[in-house]
């Protein structure tokens, strides 16, 4: 089985020079850069990547900016990317860096592997793209991959399988381009051999070393126990317009999106009355209340289905109580405002002027 394994390595890297695509962090790929893509791709599909990417390099352009760089600005280049405690590890990491190592990356899988956020994804292909040491780098399209090469029917979200498919990769990884090698599975995994529907075998390099293929079984593959259920949260937002100004709040740590900044909700789906009784309770003076749109948001465990409410308020509830923020059209745009809350922005926007 590994014989004919190692036979995948020459035509896959063949197959990589000619078919990689020309991506922005292929151009340079410093530990830094190949560190900040892979963080992002693990979240977002390439072509999204692609402006995230750019303009976070643009804003921070060392590990020493990222070190430097204050929370707000930190979020809002990450705004829409979800998973913000990612790039608040890369900061605590960023920190190390500076303290530990001289602001460069260390040059070890095993160190990379010490800092928040690096586990053995990501030590993996900054080690093997940026440094060019053989270590396998397994992401959801490299076991996609190699559970057909090797007509593998393990639960692929079980550590186990995950270890053998890595135990596997590491015997067959070339010394000389363990980066190349590393990405071309991934590109393989992510343009030929797609996840649902059809795999693209009759295009593919190795298709002649693929077990999957040769028994016809290549779409029942990867096999990955089911996920339990998201829980379902109603919520209720309000848009509180006064003035030029919109209400908003930064969320509480220890919940998702913590630290960033949200229209002001509820629990549940609340009628007019309830509206009413709560801005009333909050001492908001209240000129109308106009039903807003409907959105949905899925997160990892959890939905959210959210209705919402216009309210256009009487300019003194700005002074009632200190639960708010009134923001200007201006500070909004520098704001981080997570996906959920950004259908949202087009209902309110009309009620803001520029200053
Ligand atoms: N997905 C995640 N990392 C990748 C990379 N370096 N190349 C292609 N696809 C990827």
């Amino acid at each position: 089985m590994e014989h004919t394994l190692s036979h995948m390595t020459a035509p896959l890297l063949n197959w990589y020079k000619t078919h990689a695509r020309a991506l922005p962090w292929r151009q340079s790929p410093s530990a830094y850069h190949v560190w900040v893509s892979e963080i992002m791709l693990q979240q977002t599909r390439v072509e999204a990547v692609k402006a995230y990417y750019l303009r976070f390099i643009a804003a921070l352009p060392s590990i020493r900016d990222l070190a430097a760089c204050n929370e707000e600005k930190l979020l809002k280049l990450w705004e829409g990317l979800g998973y913000y405690n990612r790039v608040r590890n890369m900061q605590k990491a960023a920190v190390q860096i500076m303290t530990r190592f001289q602001g460069e990356m260390p040059r070890s899988y095993e160190e990379l592997l010490r800092l928040p956020g690096i586990g053995a994804y990501t030590a993996g292909a900054v080690a093997s793209i940026a440094y060019g040491i053989p270590v396998p780098a397994v992401d959801g399209n490299v076991l996609r991959v190699m559970t057909r090469m090797t007509a593998n029917y393990g639960d692929i979200a079980r550590q186990s399988t995950k270890a053998e498919i890595t135990g596997q990769l590491q015997r067959i990884i070339p010394q000389n381009h363990p980066g190349d090698f590393n990405q071309a599975l991934m590109e393989l995994g992510a343009v030929v051999c797609v996840p649902n529907g059809e795999p693209q075998c009759l295009l593919c390099p190795v298709q002649a070393c693929c077990q999957a293929f040769r028994q016809g079984t290549a779409a029942e593959l990867p096999v990955k126990s089911p996920k339990k259920p998201r829980r379902i949260e109603e919520k209720t937002v309000l848009l509180l317009a006064a003035e030029n100004a919109v209400a908003l709040q930064k969320r509480e740590a220890g919940q998702v999106l913590a630290g960033l900044w949200q229209f002001p909700n509820l629990p549940g789906r609340l009628s007019h009355c309830d509206v009413q009784a709560q801005l009333a309770e909050w001492n908001i003076p209240v000129r109308e209340i106009r039903k807003g749109k409907q959105a949905k948001h899925i997160f990892t465990h959890v939905e959210w289905h959210m209705d919402s409410c216009l309210v256009l308020c009487d300019p003194s509830a700005m002074d009632a109580g200190d639960q708010f923020v009134w923001v200007t059209k201006e500070e909004l745009e520098q704001l981080a405002i997570p996906s959920a809350f950004q259908p949202f922005l087009s209902v309110i926007r009309p009620f803001l002027y520029a200053t």
